[in-house]
């Protein structure tokens, strides 16, 4: 190879790593929106639906980290088919590095495994604390989104989650139990505290239901039921219909979204994402863009601290 060629090659090298670093820089800091997924009830598909939410994402273009913050039995990894060697203690104790901890599930999907690292957050000082959120914030340049996806029920962990983020996603079913506790949920959700201006947009799915009739009733009801008894406005985006096909891509540990794309489930879910992050009208009931990482991890580990 000539002088000259070794010369424009350089250049051209040169030339992609000043356009790569301008489009790094060129993300607004905090451009970063952060969804928990809740439900009162335990097995309502919080963990099917937000592995299936990141794929049909990813099919959009968007770059989806899914956050398995199930402190109890964290499942995300039972879901599709991959163990996780490593998880956020790992981040704590500076063994692994984040890139270490993240599972590339699929192109622009990644998995962050929470683990027992979840709770040691609120162990830490505040100087490993902020480094570790530093480390975290790497996480804005590589996605869009972040998906977190909760045990269920109504205790600190779950709910300091929903409040951390953007945006809550309720999930509920039609059964009397899981709309009662999904109005547990709503009713826990803390009003955001003083000095805290930003209004969190809370949106509930009805998952399982046997028609979009059914959705609607459910939906109806538990919306109805916010706004008087607890003068919450939350949005409903749409429901996903029980669908054979979740059970058998659970069996082939795949997602649904992936294995059987034109199910109804999965149109369920390419609804649910129009109207959480597309152009859809409802989509202006979004009071604040999105914060971002940082301030989702403050919040959260303010959180954890504060008593309730
Ligand atoms: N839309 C659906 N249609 C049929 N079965 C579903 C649907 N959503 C979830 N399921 C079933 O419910 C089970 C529990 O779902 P999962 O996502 O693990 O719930 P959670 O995370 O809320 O505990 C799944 O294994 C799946 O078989
Ligand atoms: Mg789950």
């Amino acid at each position: 190879m000539s002088e000259s060629t070794l010369l424009i090659s350089d250049q051209a090298k040169e030339l992609r790593r000043i356009v790569e670093r301008h489009k790094r820089e060129n993300r607004a800091p905090g451009s970063l929106r952060t969804v928990t997924i809740i439900s009162g009830k335990g097995g309502v598909g919080k963990s099917n639906l937000s592995l299936n939410l990141a794929c049909a994402l990813a099919e959009g273009g968007k770059k989806a980290v899914l956050l398995d913050a199930d402190l109890g039995l964290a499942n995300l990894d039972m879901l599709c088919g991959i163990t996780a060697k490593y998880n956020l203690t790992h981040l704590i104790d500076g063994s692994r590095t984040l890139d270490d901890i993240l599972i590339e599930l699929k192109r622009d999907v990644w998995i962050l495994p929470g683990g027992s690292g979840l709770k040691e957050l609120a162990d830490l000082d505040q100087t490993r604390l902020m480094e570790l959120i530093d480390t975290l914030g790497f996480l804005e340049d590589r996605a869009d989104i972040l998906l977190v996806d909760t045990g269920a029920g109504i205790h600190k962990g779950v709910l300091t989650f929903a409040e951390a983020a953007d945006t809550a996603l309720l999930v509920t079913t039609p059964e009397p139990t899981a709309i009662r506790d999904a109005y547990g949920v709503l009713k826990a959700l803390k009003a955001p505290e003083e000095g805290d201006t930003a209004k969190k947009s809370i949106y509930f799915v009805v998952n399982m239901a046997g028609s979009e009739g059914e959705g609607l009733e459910v939906a109806n009801r538990l919306r109805m039921a916010a706004s008087q008894f607890l003068g919450l406005s939350i949005e409903y985006a749409g429901c996903v219909l029980k669908d054979h096909s979740v059970e058998q891509a659970v069996r082939f540990r795949k997602p649904f979204y992936q294995l059987y794309p034109d199910s109804p489930a999965a149109a369920g879910v390419r609804r649910l994402v129009e109207i959480l992050f597309g152009t859809s009208a409802r989509k202006h009931t979004d009071v604040n863009p999105p914060r971002g990482l940082k301030a989702f991890f403050s919040r959260l580990t303010r959180g954890y601290f504060l008593e309730r």
